[in-house]
């Protein structure tokens, strides 16, 4: 368990808020999953959700996603985006708060994997796992922070890092998660009013994808720019342009 001084407890979290993201603030020392504490229906958007464990804590594709306790950041963060909106684009609006806040705090230069991983050169340090939960979507973060090398997952799609293991020093997570839930609102309420657009710019100059070979649900091809509607355009070997919508990518290699 995390020592005290070092948890991410309400007390210690509410003084760094300055937007209306995190509340109210749920925390607690372990959960299961801090997406299923966002569930209860009745909480306003904008609610999170954190804990020091997660004893069954998810990641996509039904996979786990493990932690070691008081070493990474495990948030989640209740949305209400309008009804017919594109809900899976929150997904790289997201990624996009995530990857500032991790440059802003450990002054490194993070990456998106389109649609929802965040990466540091080409090891992974965060994932994004969206949820729909009555009328709602739970926005669920997991970033590595304070893991020494022997304590990352091993068996990974992706080759896993942490902020520490990248600058060599620990990191203050409620300082990221304090940044982190303010570029998720400004991000997110620009989304809401103008839709993906905006964004694009700060999305594709993080786009690591771009330029590589890769294969996407059956799809292969090289990557080009991050559509306007959040999809990825691939130029397939015989010149053809297509929009992948979803799925993850293999890296085959780059041009
Ligand atoms: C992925 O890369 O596969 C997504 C990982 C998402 C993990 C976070 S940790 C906080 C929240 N609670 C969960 O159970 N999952 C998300």
């Amino acid at each position: 368990m995390a020592e005290a001084h070092d948890q991410l407890t309400p007390d210690v979290v509410r003084p760094l808020l300055r937007g209306r993201f995190g509340t109210p603030y749920r925390w607690s020392p372990e959960c299961a999953s801090t997406q299923d504490v966002l569930r209860d229906g009745e909480l306003p958007e904008g609610a999170v959700a954190v804990t020091e464990h997660q004893t069954g804590g998810r990641g996509r594709s039904g996979r786990a996603w493990e932690d070691v306790a008081g070493r990474s950041l495990l948030a989640s963060c209740l949305l209400r985006p309008a009804a017919g909106a594109p809900a899976e684009q929150l997904s790289l609006v997201t990624g996009l708060a995530v990857a500032e806040a991790i440059d802003r705090l450990a002054g490194v230069r993070s990456e998106l994997k389109w649609p929802n991983d965040v990466l540091v050169g080409e090891a992974k340090v965060a994932g994004i796992l969206l949820e729909s939960s009555r009328g709602g979507v739970v926005c669920g973060v997991g970033v590595n922070v304070d893991h020494v090398a022997t304590e990352l997952p091993d068996g990974t799609r992706l080759r896993p890092t942490s902020l520490r293991a990248v600058t060599g020093r620990r990191h203050d997570r409620a300082a990221l998660l304090a940044e982190l839930l303010l570029a998720l609102e400004r991000h997110y309420d620009t989304w809401a009013a103008a839709g993906l657009a905006p964004l694009l710019p700060a999305l594709e100059a993080r786009n690591a994808l771009r330029g590589a070979r890769v294969a996407i649900g059956g799809v292969a091809g090289v990557v080009g720019p991050i559509a306007p509607d959040g999809r990825l355009s691939l130029t397939r070997d015989d010149g053809s342009a297509v929009l992948v919508a979803s799925g993850e990518a293999q890296v085959l290699g780059s041009t």
